[in-house]
């Protein structure tokens, strides 16, 4: 059976400020071609956009940020457009690691890695286990990445667990699913933003998004700066999140949990999705 450490949960209930932003950055293609210059310079604007919102994390004591870079579906692009952005993909880790894990940030990626360059998923595996122990910001890049495969791999390795002998079907529930999928040690994404004006999804997260509050802006992704993530940081505060509940309930738990009294009710619904994914070692 897959056991995962979890980092802990402080408080239950109030939350303006977000544990986990998950972030699809969309728009940097338009972004270039409206201002008539080739679709990379746009992914060039967009990875300063990448350090406005780290920085923003760490502003705001933001403990997860899970970043869309490069989606399975990504490698049909026009090849160029695919080379592009590995280089730049390259060139980043090359130039930022270092300040990133002065800075406290821990640095993951999720994603079929197989598919990237010895070089760059040599710098992947040095970037990570070079900040493996910093706990400030956890920071993922999703690359080559699908919610799709992320659920079938995680099907997979547990039935692989089962042949094997380490895990009995009837072990099988969220909770034990949701350990072998991406992020298991961290809690769920609370906020996700998606700039460039579409609202969809598109196959990020798809486990780990179950109660996600969802903001979307038709601002491109190079165009992002704090002003905008405060605007997602304060619409989110204003939420109600339920979790399958009523206002009653959320109301009347957050009352009982604040004055101390043991609550088996909201609390631990809204626990069960909030670490569901999570088994401390
Ligand atoms: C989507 O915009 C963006 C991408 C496919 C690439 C994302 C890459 C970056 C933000 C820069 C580098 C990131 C890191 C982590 C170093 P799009 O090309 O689909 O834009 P469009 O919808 O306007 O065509």
């Amino acid at each position: 059976m897959r056991r995962v450490r979890a980092i802990p949960t402080p408080g239950r209930f109030a939350m303006s400020i977000p544990r986990h932003l998950a972030v699809i950055m969309d728009g940097n293609g338009r972004w270039a071609e409206r201002r008539r210059r080739p679709r990379m310079i746009g992914h060039r604007a967009g990875a300063r956009a990448v350090n406005t919102t780290i920085d923003f994390c760490l502003e705001k004591g933001i403990e997860a940020l899970t970043l869309f870079a490069f989606s399975s579906e990504n490698w049909g692009r026009p090849a160029e457009e695919v080379g592009a952005l590995m280089k730049l993909f390259l060139n980043a880790l090359e130039r930022e690691v270092e300040e990133l894990d002065r800075r406290g940030v821990r640095l993951r990626f999720i994603g079929e890695r197989a598919r990237f360059s010895p070089e760059i998923l040599a710098r992947m595996e040095d970037a990570e286990r070079r900040t493996l122990r910093n706990r400030r910001l956890h920071l993922t890049i999703a690359a080559s990445y699908g919610g799709r495969q992320d659920i079938a791999h995680a099907a997979r390795a547990l039935a692989e667990d089962v042949a094997a002998g380490r895990l009995r079907p009837d072990q099988i529930d969220e909770a034990a699913f949701g350990r072998y999928t991406a992020l298991a040690d961290l809690p769920a994404p609370d906020l996700f933003i998606r700039t460039g004006g579409d609202r969809r999804i598109s196959n990020f997260l798809l486990w780990q998004m179950a109660y996600t509050e969802l903001w979307f802006t038709e601002a491109l992704w190079p165009e992002l700066d704090a002003g905008l993530l405060q605007s997602a940081l304060d619409d989110f505060a204003g939420r109600e999140r339920r979790f399958g509940l009523t206002s009653a309930q959320i109301a009347g738990d957050a009352a009982s949990a604040s004055a101390g009294a043991a609550s088996a009710t909201a609390a631990d619904a809204i626990s069960s999705y909030r670490d569901s994914d999570r088994t401390p070692a």
